[in-house]
């Protein structure tokens, strides 16, 4: 078994500090160790001075399958101390500005995580969907709250309802992501947007996304406990253990005699 510190990698350059996920082999999925080594990786860019802007990528062909469907149903998140919702309140509450580049799938927290970055590039192949109730469970990350806002009621009711996947052009027209682009170049690009804000003045960048932010933080915040509490009710109870035993036995999920 890989350590969290290979899963997750951190990398410090000009201004930047770039967080990749890197467990290719089971697509990026995230572990409880590894939402602690994001939390930390945050906490420790925010503490960092030299650190201006956070960037977030994957693989060229997989951005991240969401969370870890076998450490979902050994570990279940169900108090809201857990790694996860750590990470998300990190995430969401995080002053310097956050940047991803996203490649592939984005699934689950993959997509509702885009939701608090500031900028996001996309690659061509990019496949954003968030199929918390095909699982069983419900929206989590705020999602609930941020998804209607940025995407409007209808569409984040098919999504989040769904839970279809949808592609890279439409989330640029919803304007989920700022810009497409050729997967191998989409690393590439949000880097050259990273360091034109690592220039500036990080006084600067911090008020002005504190600003942009304002009406939202605590509505927010209260929103990810409140999905918190329930996804984490809502996984030990039939429908989910149905959907994630499925998913690991490699066949549909049967939801109807529940
Ligand atoms: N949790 C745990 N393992 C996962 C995983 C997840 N979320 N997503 C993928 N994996 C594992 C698979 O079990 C498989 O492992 P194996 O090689 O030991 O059998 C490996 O990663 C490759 O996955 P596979 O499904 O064969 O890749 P793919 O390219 O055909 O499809 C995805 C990629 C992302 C579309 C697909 O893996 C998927 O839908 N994953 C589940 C996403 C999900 O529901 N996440 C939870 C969101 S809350």
């Amino acid at each position: 078994m890989t350590t969290p510190a290979q899963d997750i990698l951190v990398h410090h350059e000009q201004g930047v500090t770039t967080i990749t996920f890197n467990r290719v082999d089971k697509k990026n999925s995230l572990t409880a160790s590894m939402y602690s080594a994001l939390a930390d990786a945050l906490e420790n860019a925010n503490a960092d001075a030299a650190t201006r802007v956070v960037v977030f990528q994957g693989d060229v062909a997989i951005f991240s399958a969401g969370n870890d469907i076998g450490d979902f149903l050994k570990r279940p998140p169900v108090t809201t101390d857990a790694p996860v919702f750590r990470f998300l309140r990190v995430l969401a509450t995080f002053p310097k500005p956050l940047l991803a580049a996203v490649c592939g799938p984005a699934v689950g927290i993959g997509t509702t995580m885009l939701f608090h970055c500031d900028l996001v590039y996309a690659g061509d192949n990019a496949a954003f969907s968030m199929p918390f109730v095909n699982l069983g469970v419900c929206p989590e990350a705020g999602s609930s709250l941020l998804a209607p806002q940025m995407l409007g009621y209808h569409r984040a009711a098919e999504a989040l309802l769904l839970g279809e996947p949808f592609m890279a052009e439409a989330a640029l027209e919803v304007g989920l992501v700022n810009r497409v682009v050729p997967p191998t170049e989409c690393n590439m690009v949000t880097q050259m947007q990273a360091r034109k804000l690592a220039a500036k003045s990080l006084a600067s960048l911090m008020e002005t996304k504190r600003l942009l932010k304002k009406t939202n933080t605590e509505e927010l915040l209260g929103r990810i406990d409140e999905e918190a509490a329930s996804f984490g009710r809502m996984l030990g109870e039939p429908a989910a253990r149905e959907a994630f035993t499925a998913f690991m036995e490699k066949r549909a999920p049967d939801f109807s005699k529940l």
